[in-house]
């Protein structure tokens, strides 16, 4: 593992609920004028005196370019446009997805089935989404597992990719300012073999533009030990503390279902300062080619996710937010509002889709619609109000 740089605290204000464009365009309105200000203050000229004199020394390259720069014409003002109106518009779908991380809707992307969220960003408007969750991302970089990597099942998919990922420092440099531009929160999927691991990734991604939240992948079932940390309390409790310590940004730990006792890791997780937990992960599996009479994947066993998965997860959902009192994020099988809306009643604050993108790119937007029309159609005042709806009274 390389050696670990120093730690890097970041001041990030982490209320997401307003627009990110919103904030950016209201912070570089009237910088040009400014500019131009700013320069005439120092000379005691006008703006426009500053622009066209004649300069008493030669200039340099850098003042012939910021010359050019100023006297070039300026673009005509382009009309601004009226905001485009989406269907979940002035419908309230705030929620908090972990203590400290307010979104602007409890629709999140999956670790691992959206890339890095930039790819997609050309086929939808991805600052529509609550926020996008990264691919793994370990300290270095992995080529990943053997093929085969995927293998379909009944209603869901065999995978094991092996956490292919270009490594923490090539991914904080690659998309960092791309995330910053796609105008939708990032929360960062952290991956290791060790404590020291994620707490490399977690320091080496600090102050990145777009991140909002570290998410722990402490469940892959397909790593050599990584299962370790998501099945046991204490481990999961080290790297939790561990990586709290590290950062100031909200931390989330994402649940095996794989682990004998799920609840007491969550317990585990949550007086170890974690600031949310997400239920679950993907559910061990293997498949035969019975042809070769092998298993199907190249690493023999898999992670089984889709629809296949949904009650394993809604039921996760419901014993783990029974049990802790931070939020609780639900994954598995997500396809649609309804689905959604099962894991917002069984306690979810917020809910990840990953596998259905695969077939339909447009599944978490058509599910954030969804969501809004329900609120409508049922008078509500926010989406909130649903959340825990189905735990038992009292
Ligand atoms: C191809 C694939 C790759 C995945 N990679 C990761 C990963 O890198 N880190 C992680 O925490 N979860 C990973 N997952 C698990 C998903 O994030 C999610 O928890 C799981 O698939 C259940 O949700 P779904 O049924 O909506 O896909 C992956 C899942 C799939 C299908």
């Amino acid at each position: 593992m390389p050696s670990r740089r120093e730690r890097k605290k970041v001041e990030r204000p982490i209320d997401v609920s307003r627009s990110i464009e919103e904030s950016l365009e209201e912070a570089a309105s009237g910088e040009e004028e400014e500019d131009v200000v700013d320069l005439a203050d120092l000379d005691d000229a006008s703006a426009k005196e500053v622009v066209a004199a004649e300069p008493e020394h030669p200039a340099s390259d850098l003042g012939i370019r910021l010359r050019d720069a100023l006297t070039t014409e300026a673009p005509p003002r382009v009309e601004a446009r009226p905001p485009v109106r989406h269907p979940e518009t002035d419908v309230d779908l705030a929620v908090d997805a972990a203590r400290g991380l307010r979104l602007r809707n409890p629709v999140l992307t999956a670790s691992g089935t959206f890339g890095q969220g930039t790819e997609y960003a050309e086929l939808i408007d991805v600052s529509r989404l609550g926020a996008i969750v990264n691919k793994g991302t370990t300290p270095v970089a992995r080529p990943g597992n053997p093929q085969y990597r995927i293998a379909e099942t009944p209603s869901g998919i065999l995978n094991s990719i092996g956490l292919e990922n270009p490594g923490a420092t090539e991914v904080a440099r690659k998309y960092g300012k791309q995330w910053a531009a796609l105008g939708v929160p990032v929360i960062v999927n952290v991956a290791g073999y060790s404590v020291d691991d994620y707490v490399y990734v977690v320091a080496e991604m600090a102050g990145t533009p777009g991140v909002v939240a570290f998410e722990l992948n402490v469940s892959c079932p397909n790593v050599k030990g990584g299962m370790l940390f998501g099945c046991d309390p204490g481990l999961a409790a080290e790297v939790t503390r561990a990586v709290k310590a590290e950062t100031d940004l909200p931390v989330i730990v994402k649940l095996t279902p794989n682990a004998p006792d799920v609840v007491a890791v969550a317990r585990a997780c949550e007086e170890a300062g974690a600031d949310a937990l997400t239920a679950i992960n993907t559910v061990l599996g293997m498949r035969i080619d019975i042809a070769r009479r092998r298993p199907i994947l190249g690493t023999g066993s898999g992670g089984l996710s889709g629809p296949a998965i949904r009650p394993i997860a809604v039921h996760i959902t419901y014993q783990v937010a029974q049990a802790v009192s931070i939020p609780v994020i639900g994954a598995g099988g997500i396809t649609s509002a309804e689905d959604a809306l099962e894991f917002l009643m069984a306690g979810a604050a917020a809910v990840q889709i990953g596998t259905a993108t695969f077939a339909d790119p447009l599944a978490p937007l058509k599910t954030i619609e969804g969501l809004a029309a329900y609120v409508r159609e049922q008078r509500l005042g926010s989406i909130r109000e649903v959340i825990g709806a189905a735990l038992p009274r009292g």
